[in-house]
């Protein structure tokens, strides 16, 4: 049965975990939430993080995906009367356009009557948003692997241990998806394959064992951080000065330039890593801005 309205949240999410390109993602306890329902006339409103930047039009990202989602399913859209409470900064890394795109979706579908299955609802996120390891997580919530085959996508979901959490510095300047991704190169050495390729798959068998040794190991990156960390100021010393402060290791988050520190969930040692991560960007003459958050294993839900 179609329902009339509702309130969802969406996570934020981390993608590519190190040594994971394009293939990592894991959802964050952080989240944007979107209020949809029917009405007589369109409406959008932002409130929170993108407010005096992002489209209050039909071409707004949630608009935009929610339509496709009514499109995919061969159904007349509705006008929408929508209001986005918006956390996830945009442009840090934090999965922002997922999150968007993933709530258009999936709010269109609940509209619909759950028409859509998690699959379908996959496939068409991930051809909105051009590549899928973010928008798995914001739809599945844990860590998720992605790969595509044969012109699907075949995502593997598990939970993420409770003691888990992170830190996250985001600088107070964005970086495009599109810029971070055109520094890397077109080819890469066997050895930096081979080497990432025996990180991830022992970094992702270490995840679903709940291995935090294996896990800290395996937090380093051949393929796309050396490229990116020249796009980033202070991000090589964030990373030494987390994991000085005890985090289990560091890593860019996305295509940057938060950086993403895991760590058990204690407190004072998030905010011994916090700050070890904030002074080293401010070595650096970069101001950054800190979020100690869980994970989230549900993925985008009713709120
Ligand atoms: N895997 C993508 C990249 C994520 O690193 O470019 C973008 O958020």
């Amino acid at each position: 049965m179609a329902t009339t309205g509702f309130r969802i949240q969406i996570p934020a999410t981390t993608a590519n975990c190190g040594c994971g390109y394009d293939s990592f993602g894991m959802a964050l306890g952080y989240y944007n939430y979107i209020e949809m329902q029917p009405s007589e006339a369109f409406s959008i409103k932002i409130e929170g993080e993108g407010a005096n930047s992002l489209a209050d039009t039909a071409q707004n990202l949630i608009v935009r995906s929610a339509q496709a989602a009514y499109d995919l399913a061969g159904i007349s859209m509705p006008p929408l009367s929508i209001l986005c409470q918006n956390y996830i900064p945009l442009a840090r890394g934090m999965g922002s356009s997922s999150a968007a795109i993933v709530g258009g979706i999936y709010g269109a579908n609940l509209l619909m009557g759950k028409i859509l299955d998690y699959q379908a609802m996959l496939e068409l996120a991930s051809k909105i948003e051009g590549h899928p390891d973010n928008v798995a997580p914001a739809l599945y919530g844990g860590f998720t692997v992605i790969a595509s085959e044969g012109g699907k996508q075949y995502v593997k979901k598990v939970s993420l241990p409770a003691s888990l959490h992170a830190v996250l510095a985001s600088p107070d300047f964005p970086i495009s998806t599109k810029k971070a991704r055109a520094i890397m190169p077109r080819s890469v050495s066997l050895d930096d394959a081979v080497y990432n390729l025996s990180h991830a798959a022992y970094l992702a068998l270490s995840i679903a064992e709940g291995d935090m040794a294996g896990l800290r190991a395996m937090l380093f990156d051949r393929l796309h951080q050396p490229y990116r960390f020249t796009l980033i100021k202070g991000a090589q010393e964030v990373v030494e000065a987390a994991i000085a402060a005890g985090a289990i290791g560091c890593v860019i988050s996305g295509s940057g330039p938060t950086m993403i520190a895991f760590t058990e969930n204690d407190p004072v040692l998030m905010e011994n890593i916090g700050g070890a991560m904030q002074e080293a960007f401010a070595a650096a003459d970069v101001t950054a801005q800190i979020r100690t958050v869980a994970m989230d294993n549900q993925g985008v839900r009713l709120a």
